[in-house]
């Protein structure tokens, strides 16, 4: 494609998106997607002077207007955007273009919330609302004055008796938009994708009925021509507009941009609690005598920028639909995405969960889609563009057979996960492997993925259990890659020191069906040993407290299962604990308190010295506050062991960790001698 077709092609999409953002409400691609592809416009019109068109969108601000629908009012000044970043480089560059204009290093700004909704001006004439506009294509806006007057937090008189503009963001609470898809979907209606497509489509409304229904709320951050009203500073005339009786966020500060970063930080953990959506911060210059000799651009003013946080949504497009066998079987459709930064991290894949929600969400292959962290860990697909489709897209077949064993997959009763049900299939035991060495079980460091994947390829992997004969196999350990010497010997390690992990953890480690942590930590304390659990009727597991028929029918059925108790068998004669290990020999020397650990320590890894600690009684934090007692501190420590001094918490060195613990601990190495004897000790007791 020639760079001219690029520029005509990027503007065409760029404006049809545009449309489907500020008139549909119903955005095509995510924020970030779109600031990408104008930034890639904007460089290439500054590359190529002669395709330059002042109508390009690198020139307007997106318009909201729809034919007829309201009354079309000339702003008496234009509503311009704001130019984004989504780094503080672009901020530092911004305050240095800023100090060339202005000739001076002493600037001060302001740092405000930027909320994700949608602007409006409000003209009071003698103190009493007369006209509220949309921003419209920013030179042009819409009157909707009869809908801002249904908006509470907005007066029709204010308390001052004074002509003036002030503009703001109207937005819809979180609160309240979680309540009105929650009706909308009762309803059968579409639900809002947003908090800011819910305030759009609800104040462009011609049912004035329905606006006042749906509870918004709007706050202000700008007064226009402050000046008249002897106001010569930005933070003045946000001060300025809370007196008058608008709401403003409350939440902004006076600062030096040296102090840039600390505030994006702070504001950054505030906007979390916030009842509003937030989608960056606004930084402004305070002067307010410097904005006319700064200027504007086009489209935005010379003297702000956003700063944009990284967003919660992105869209991507679907390349392959892949199916995973878990561990008990149940196969999982994953959507395989082409790479996309989503809030900080880069995305591949996203779980589809079943088939029935590939349906229902009519998801394709070669689909674009938006996708969103769920509970900020694990990605989702939200939705599906459709309006992008180009016809090639592919339909996802339902499979009649586990893509790995090739055994026919089936539905249990009532459920709508499919599963394989051969108990051979090698992605069944890989998963069972990899649950049974994990952290919260038996605790096995090095076991990754990889290497269990190729024994059992080899066949030196048949079943949980011959993880104890790895030991067996140093030759084929040492021709995998990255396996040195010292890694091997620490797996190996690492798979003897499981023998000794508590009853509560093997219990959890053999994946019984709805036996988690929790349900093992229980069944542990009440059966004291394997051996009795085993002979467990359901009856008596039902009389256990927390233990309800889902549980016992499946605990009776895992013991009813001959492999099963082989499995077990065998564990047992490897030396894997089954038994409660009690307490007598020790005291929880550190009950009631508080541990964290920083910086790169010498002696432990972070999860064998939070074993430590979990083993005698203390508790792990994962952040410095003051609900901490002792801070380990290795070398290199940094802002925790700042913040850790500041608040007066006891630092503690590895060694004075030790000492700390030394009499009557759980350490790995007491943890073998106090819990299981050793066979050759006790032999020589005989001598
Ligand atoms: S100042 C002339 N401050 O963001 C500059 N805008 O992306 C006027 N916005 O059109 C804008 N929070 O709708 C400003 N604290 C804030 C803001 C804010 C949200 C919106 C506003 C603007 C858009 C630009």
């Amino acid at each position: 494609m020639s760079e001219k077709d690029k520029i005509l092609k990027l503007r065409k999409d760029i404006e049809r998106y545009n449309y489907y953002y500020y008139v549909k409400n119903e955005p095509l691609i995510s924020d970030t997607e779109f600031d990408k592809l104008l930034k890639e416009l904007e460089s290439l019109e500054e590359k190529y002077p002669a395709l330059k068109d002042e109508n390009s969108p690198t020139n307007k601000v997106g318009s909201s207007i729809e034919n007829n629908k309201f009354k079309k009012v000339e702003h008496k000044k234009p509503m311009l955007s704001l130019s984004n970043t989504y780094n503080t480089q672009d901020i530092l560059d911004f305050h240095n273009r800023v100090v060339k204009i202005i000739e001076n290093n002493h600037i001060e700004y302001t740092i405000e919330m930027k909320l994700d909704g949608l602007s409006i001006t409000l003209i009071y004439e003698n103190g009493e609302l007369i006209q509220a506009l949309t921003r419209g294509d920013g030179v042009i806006g819409e009157d909707v004055t009869e809908n801002i007057l249904q908006i509470k937090s907005i007066p029709k008189y204010l308390k001052e008796n004074i002509s003036c503009e002030v503009r703001g963001e109207v937005v819809l609470p979180i609160s309240e938009f979680k309540k009105l898809n929650e009706t909308r979907i009762k309803n059968n209606e579409e639900p809002f994708a947003n908090p800011r497509n819910a305030a759009s489509g609800t104040l462009r409304q011609l049912d004035k009925e329905i606006v006042k229904s749906r509870n918004l709320d709007a706050y202000f951050y700008f007064l226009v021509d402050a000046e008249k009203y002897n106001i010569t500073s930005h933070f003045e005339s946000l001060k300025y507009i809370e007196k008058l009786g608008l709401k403003t966020t409350g939440i902004y500060k006076k600062f030096k941009i040296s102090e840039v970063e600390k505030y994006i930080n702070e504001f950054d953990k505030i906007r979390k609690n916030l009842d509003y959506e937030t989608d960056g911060l606004v930084i402004k210059v305070d002067n307010i005598n410097l904005h006319d000799i700064l200027g504007n651009t086009t489209k935005s003013p010379r003297w702000a920028i956003a700063y944009k946080f990284p967003s919660k949504q992105a869209t991507t497009k679907i390349k392959d639909i892949t199916l995973q066998v878990g561990r008990t079987g149940v196969v999982t459709p994953v959507a395989e995405l082409e790479e996309v930064e989503l809030s900080g991290s880069m995305i591949k894949r996203a779980s589809l969960h079943n088939f029935e929600e590939i349906e229902r969400k009519d998801i394709k292959i070669g689909d674009t889609v938006f996708i969103e962290k769920a509970a900020e860990i694990i990605p989702q697909v939200v939705k599906v563009v459709k309006e992008l489709r180009t016809g090639e897209e592919k339909s996802i077949e339902i499979p009649k057979n586990c893509p790995v064993c090739g055994s026919e997959l089936i539905k249990e009763n009532g459920l709508v996960a499919l599963k394989c049900i051969n108990d051979n299939c090698s992605a069944k035991l890989q998963r069972k492997i990899e649950y049974f060495v994990s952290r919260d079980a038996m605790n096995i460091d090095g076991l990754g993925s990889k290497i269990v994947e190729k024994f059992i390829e080899i066949g030196k992997l048949k079943n949980v259990d011959d993880i104890y004969n790895l030991h067996k196999y140093k030759l084929e350990l040492i021709s995998l890659d990255k396996m040195g010497e010292k890694s091997i010997e620490n797996l190996l390690n690492s798979i003897e020191n499981s023998k000794n992990q508590k009853y509560e953890k093997v219990l959890y480690a053999l994946g019984i069906p709805f036996v988690g942590k929790f349900t093992a930590n229980i069944l542990a304390k009440y059966s004291q040993n394997i051996d009795n659990l085993m002979k467990m009727t359901k009856e008596e597991l039902l009389e256990i407290e927390n233990i309800g028929e889902k549980i016992a029918d499946s605990i009776v059925k895992y013991f009813e299962n001959p492999e099963n108790i082989e499995l077990i068998n065998n564990l047992k004669n490897y030396g894997v604990n089954f038994a409660l290990t009690t307490d007598n020999n020790t005291q929880n020397i550190l009950e009631g308190k508080t541990f964290l650990a920083t910086g790169s320590l010498k002696k432990y890894k972070r999860n064998e010295i939070r074993d430590i600690i979990e083993n005698n009684g203390g508790k792990y934090l994962s952040a410095v506050s003051k609900n901490l007692n002792y801070l380990i501190a290795g070398e290199k420590a940094g802002s925790k062991l700042k913040k850790a001094e500041e608040l007066g918490i006891t630092i503690l060195s590895e060694e004075d960790f030790e000492k700390l613990i030394s009499q009557n601990s759980k350490t790995p190495e007491n943890n073998i001698k106090n819990e299981t004897p050793k066979k050759d000790e006790g032999q020589k007791t005989l001598f």
